[in-house]
């Protein structure tokens, strides 16, 4: 069991990987906790449940709306919790987003903790502080930065993931090792079979060491002024991506960081062999070759972006594995790196 300390200013938040997830009973207080999940997490361990009442939302993305944050909230009322109560998430990065701003704006703010049970929200989600919902078809539109006081992230759990959930979140993983930490990149590659097994012990590593680096880098800039938009890397394509091909977030990231390495090639930032071991790594896992929009779609997307800064948008490039940097650049120039790769592909 790894435990990692996230400080920021305001806040501190204890991350532990690799604990068995049901001694979270140590980490709550005696009365006065809800736990909110989804359908999918209730069904499948619902009954080792520590004994608090639950509150279950339906699965995936619809349920990040202001509307089902103001039912929780009347939940948790008719239930007593005051301001000195807890909430306890129990369940992916949609449970994490949606529990993480109730916590922040029931009663202007109660304890939080969570339980994460995907490997997306382990590596990226759940960390961070980072919550929110949508507004209609734009992500993430109404939200706070808070962190939670303590977060499980349980490989053990990761086992009973759809295999697209898991490869979602592999990609998230091996952005964290392109931009961060080629140690991690390294162990990836070497054991990419214990990775398609999801060997427990192999995964707490390498979560434990995705979860240290964000934490690193959300204590140094806990509000994305400088260096925390490195973690957006493949994203500007990647959005546009998921948005217009309707395909699971972790996917399009696969293909945005794939461009984006292409594009790092092009500029003279990185060399051949290093383009080829990022996009090989991809590929091994069939996380890219998505088809990808058209000309036209991309401008309009990318001009949409939540990053851009007149008609420039701060794009993250990569200077090595495990090196990244955010530059300024133009949207033209982006849309002429991606006619010329989408003319040859
Ligand atoms: N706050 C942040 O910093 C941040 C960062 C990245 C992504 N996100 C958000 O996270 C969300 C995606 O998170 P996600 O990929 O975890 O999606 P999710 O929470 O929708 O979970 C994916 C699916 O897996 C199921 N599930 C969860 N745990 C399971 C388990 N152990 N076994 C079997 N099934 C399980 C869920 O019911 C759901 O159907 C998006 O809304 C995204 O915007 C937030």
């Amino acid at each position: 069991m790894e435990q990692i300390i996230l400080k920021t200013p305001a806040a501190r938040s204890d991350i532990y990987v690799g604990c068995p997830w049901k001694t979270v009973h140590k980490l709550l207080p005696r009365s006065g906790v809800a736990i909110i999940t989804d359908d999918n997490v209730m069904r499948l361990y619902g009954d080792r449940f520590p004994p608090f009442p639950v509150f279950s939302v339906t699965p995936g993305e619809g349920s990040k709306q202001i509307s089902v944050v103001e039912q929780l909230a009347g939940k948790l009322l008719d239930t007593g919790i005051d301001r000195s109560g807890m909430i306890l998430a129990i369940g992916g990065g949609v449970v994490s987003d949606i529990t993480g701003f109730l916590a922040a704006v029931y009663m202007r703010g109660i304890r939080f903790g969570s339980i994460s049970t995907t490997l997306l929200s382990q590596v990226d989600a759940s960390v961070g502080g980072k919550n929110g919902v949508n507004l209609g078809n734009v992500k993430n539109m109404i939200g706070t930065i808070r962190q939670p006081e303590f977060v499980i992230c349980a490989p053990s759990m990761v086992v009973s993931l759809p295999e697209d959930e898991y490869l979602s979140g592999l990609a998230e993983l091996i952005k964290t090792a392109i931009i961060g930490d080629s140690e991690l990149f390294d162990t990836i590659v070497q054991d990419t079979d214990g990775i398609a097994e999801r060997n427990e012990t192999l995964l707490s590593a390498i979560i434990a060491r995705a979860v240290r680096f964000k934490a690193s880098v959300v204590a140094e800039d806990e509000h994305e002024t400088g260096l925390r938009r490195i973690l957006n890397f493949g994203h500007t394509l990647g959005h546009a991506i998921e948005l217009t091909q309707k395909i699971k977030h972790g996917f399009a990231v696969a293909s945005g960081m794939e461009l984006a390495t292409w594009f790092s090639f092009a500029k003279g930032f990185i060399s051949e062999e290093e383009k080829g071991m990022i996009t090989g790594i991809l590929r091994h896992f069939r996380l890219t070759g998505t088809a990808m929009p058209c000309e036209d779609e991309m401008r309009r997307m990318i001009s949409h972006d939540k990053k851009k800064a007149g008609s420039s948008i701060n794009f993250v490039f990569l200077e090595g594995i495990g090196r990244a940097t955010v530059m300024a650049t133009g949207i033209d120039e982006i849309m002429e790196f991606y006619r010329n790769i989408h003319n040859s592909i």
